[in-house]
């Protein structure tokens, strides 16, 4: 949520700038804004996306060697021109982007209120740009220790840019709970600041990733990164393994689009090099260096958010397939604020694409302190939820930029394919020709999603009989209930139909009162030991003429005279089906979104990372 860019150095900054918002942008896109350091403090800021700050600097002079800017998804106070970052003191020194939720920010204003301040906006940001500089002032501290005295004071989560007319020479930055990373220029002095790498990966590859309650002081051309206890620390420089190709389109109309195409190879991707197949064997450093404590353990929890959670939901049958555990999915948001029971041979699996969804990492963060086993299963290298796993696995499915999840999902999936499958081994609760017989299929889905994206030019003709609902409903049954739920989920997210996702079973407990002749249902009817049952849904369906698009196993023609729309797909074993089903439903909902003139890669309201509870 919201996305910070800054730069020092040689270059100009504003091009780097507005390039990093346009790569940030999956962040939040209610407002962008931009400050510039040249002698003076130039700020240009707008409701809407990064377009409109573009309109609206216009032809303005933007020379500056320093600058930064912020792409906003709101939390407090309304989406409007005044409430957009950057936010300055109330000399107008000080100027702050800011990523995260300042909780006290309502006592803090009180008081600065009090001594006279003027806020400007009714943004948490604000308060702080004026807080710094009151301690500042009064407590006569340089720039960073008032930086690093007021955040003392701050109870929230935050990543911070801070610039200084006063102060030219430095750019200050810090981070508690929100993510930043840094990037280290070729020239003596230049630095990067980010949300995230992707700003970053054209100027250098070199990067640090702050720590919770650093604070990065750049002053004279170097920097230094110190503790908010003023300790200095020595900064872990790593190598990015991003390339720019994989940020751009790359002759696709949308990311959401280059992304469904990817999974042939992000599925391989997540897969490679982990087992050998013909002799069931794995290769995959978390099994073997937590063997002792994965095979001893009594319980699976796994926890996630959106699309991470319809992950854990799949993986819950993998598990108690595979692995003969008992097993619970628990939404983050849900479980932090609960009072779970934990066991130290309990395993905690925190599912996340992005690494740094607040709920999950807050879940995690229990689940430890109640003596648990975290285990994490995430897709951005050297994010927050891996840094505080105990042990975890990539899903390497490279950078998702479209907002609604689709590559990550199916990549998720598979890596919980070979954890259930390594947990069932350490377990003895599988024969190795069991074993290698699920690895063998596994090495055949990239070739039969290839074959299933075969599909488009029929989805295309469906979406267009379809794209004026106003509702639709997903069944599916087993291991495909949740592939149920995340058909129905991509669609409201892009196209805002309101859809629901239902256990094909439990239809006729409450939806099937709303179905009519007006009703799609969206059925996966795919071969498994609970085809019959889900036929006779459909019959159930049809009879109150609702209209039912079948996704089934390919070479499957007698559902033709039943249904409406029957959508074949290559045939995989049950346990696999979700990463075959979920592409034409993640077809469908593009394409309908497309039709109906939405912004797939940003929809509405919505942000990609979600680092606000
Ligand atoms: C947001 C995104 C979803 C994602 C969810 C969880 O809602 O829009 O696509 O599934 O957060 O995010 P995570 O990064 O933890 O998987």
């Amino acid at each position: 949520m919201c996305g910070i860019v800054g730069y020092i150095g040689k270059r100009e900054a504003y091009p780097i700038v507005i390039k990093g918002l346009k790569r940030l942008e999956y962040r939040g896109y209610d407002s962008a804004g931009v400050a510039l350091l040249n002698g003076d403090m130039r700020i240009y800021k707008t409701k809407g996306k990064v377009a409109n700050l573009e309109e609206l600097v216009g032809k303005s002079d933007v020379s500056a060697h320093i600058g930064m800017g912020h792409t906003r998804w709101a939390t407090h106070g309304e989406p409007n021109d005044a409430n957009a970052h950057p936010h300055l003191s109330d000399s107008g020194d000080l100027s702050i982007i800011h990523n995260g939720i300042i909780e006290n920010y309502a006592t803090l204003k009180e008081g600065l209120l009090q001594r006279g301040h003027k806020f400007s906006s009714d943004t948490d940001t604000e308060v702080l740009a004026h807080l710094i500089e009151d301690v500042m002032q009064n407590a006569k501290l340089s720039l960073a220790d008032a930086v690093r005295a007021s955040l003392k004071q701050v109870v929230g989560a935050y990543a911070i840019v801070i610039l200084s007319k006063n102060h030219p020479e430095h750019v200050i930055a810090a981070r508690k709970g929100s993510p930043l990373v840094v990037g280290i220029g070729s020239d003596r002095g230049e630095y990067f600041f980010a949300s995230d790498a992707t700003p970053i990966v054209e100027y250098t590859k070199k990067v640090v990733y702050l720590k919770d309650g650093e604070i990065a002081i750049v002053e004279n051309q170097e920097m230094i990164i110190k503790s908010i206890d003023n300790v200095v620390q020595v900064p872990y420089v790593q190598e990015l393994e991003l390339n720019l190709e994989q940020l751009e389109k790359g002759g696709y109309e949308h990311f959401m689009l280059k992304e469904i195409y990817e999974q042939p190879k992000s599925i391989f991707d997540s897969y490679r090099g982990r087992f050998d197949a013909p002799t069931g064997t794995f290769h995959m450093r978390s099994l073997e260096e937590h063997a002792d404590k994965l095979k001893d353990i009594k319980r699976l929890i796994l926890i996630g958010c959106g699309t991470s959670w319809h992950a854990g939901l799949v993986a819950e049958y993998l598990f108690e397939d595979f692995a003969r555990l008992p097993v619970e999915v628990e939404y983050a948001s849900e479980f932090r604020y609960r009072n779970p029971v934990l066991y130290s041979d309990d395993l905690v699996v925190a599912i996340s694409q992005s690494g740094e969804t607040a709920d999950t990492l807050a879940a995690m963060d229990l689940s430890k302190r109640k003596s648990a086993t975290v285990f994490g299963v995430c897709n951005v290298v050297g994010s927050s939820i891996p840094r505080l796993s105990d042990a975890g696995a990539y899903t390497h499915a490279g950078p998702e930029i479209g907002v609604a999840s689709t590559k990550a999902f199916t990549a998720q999936v598979t890596v919980l394919t070979l954890l259930a499958l390594g947990i069932a081994k350490l377990r003895g609760t599988m024969s190795i020709q069991a074993i290698s017989e699920v690895m063998k299929e596994l090495e055949q889905i990239p070739a039969k999603i290839e074959k299933a994206l075969k599909l488009n030019d029929e989805i295309v003709e469906l979406s267009k009989l379809y794209k004026d609902s106003r509702n639709f409903l997903y069944l599916g049954r087993g291991y495909n209930f949740p592939v149920a739920l995340e058909g129905a989920l991509k669609l409201k997210e892009i196209s805002y139909i309101h859809a629901e996702g239902y256990p094909a079973a439990e239809m006729k407990h409450g939806p099937i009162a709303l179905i009519d002749a007006e009703m799609p249902v969206v059925v996966i009817a795919t071969n498994s030991e609970h085809y019959e049952k889900v036929v006779s849904n459909i019959q159930e369906v049809k009879a109150r003429k609702g209209r039912v698009i079948a996704v089934v196993s390919e070479g499957n023609k007698t559902l033709n005279s039943l249904v409406d729309h029957v959508i074949e797909v290559p045939e995989t074993i049950e346990a696999l089906s979700p990463l075959i089903n979920t592409i034409p439903l993640q077809l469908l909902s593009y394409h309908i979104a497309v039709m109906r003139g939405c912004n797939v890669d940003q929809p509405r309201n919505l942000a990609k990372s979600v680092t606000v509870e």
